[in-house]
């Protein structure tokens, strides 16, 4: 299931995506989803902490119609119930601010995170904190498996491409993902945690 609905003609209809209306998408890196939207006119908002991340999104296509906001997502810089549409395709993510900068009633929130995958109930728990906040599951697509393998083509091109990634990024920095990496495939392998994309509605 997807927050998307399929037109008669082939295009797609997203709910909270009219335009005008606005749209974040936080933890954007180069905005895949902020650009998508403000395509279609919705008044798009890409939010990262990494500026580079930004700047190169900027210079892709529809990057002129969105708004670019250096900030950290734990401390949105935008007043309550800002938004009808909130993306967040990205694991650090905070409920309390999402929620706060989206609107009380008719929004959508879009999640693409590490989700608990381990059937003894986290999924559940996972859905009763954002209940918290007003949003009901509208639509789930597990993707634990698609995930797993990506993670495991990472970890096995981090380990052969070594010299080219320590040079880049340093000996520490390296290290770091790799253990990073080792820990995501080792969690999925377990069932412990898992991916998922999400819509919740309110
Ligand atoms: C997995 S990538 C996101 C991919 C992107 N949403 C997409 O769909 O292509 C994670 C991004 O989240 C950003 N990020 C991580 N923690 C953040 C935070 N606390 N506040 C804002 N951005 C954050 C990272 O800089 C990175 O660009």
């Amino acid at each position: 299931m997807w927050a998307g609905r399929r037109r008669r003609g082939g295009s797609w209809s997203v709910r909270g995506w009219r335009p005008g209306e606005a749209m974040l998408d936080a933890g954007a890196f180069v905005g895949a989803a902020a650009r998508a939207a403000a395509g279609r006119g919705v008044r798009a908002v890409a939010l990262d902490v990494v500026p580079d991340f930004l700047a190169a999104g900027r210079a892709m296509s529809h990057g002129a119609g969105v708004a670019w906001v250096t900030a950290d997502a734990r401390r949105l810089p935008f007043a309550s119930g800002a938004f009808a549409s909130v993306w967040c395709l990205e694991s650090s993510i905070f409920p309390r601010e999402l929620s706060r900068v989206a609107r009380t009633t008719g929004a959508t929130l879009c999640l693409g995170c590490e989700a608990p995958a381990d059937g003894r109930g986290g999924l559940e728990a996972f859905l009763d904190e954002w209940a918290e906040y007003g949003w009901r599951l509208a639509a789930h697509r597990p993707l634990t498996l698609e995930a797993l393998a990506t993670w495991r083509r990472c970890e096995a091109e981090l380990v052969a491409r070594r010299p080219h990634f320590e040079a880049r990024y340093g000996s520490r920095g390296y290290l770091r993902q790799l253990d990073h990496l080792a820990a995501l495939v080792a969690m999925y392998e377990r069932g412990s945690a898992g991916h998922a994309l999400m819509v919740l509605e309110r």
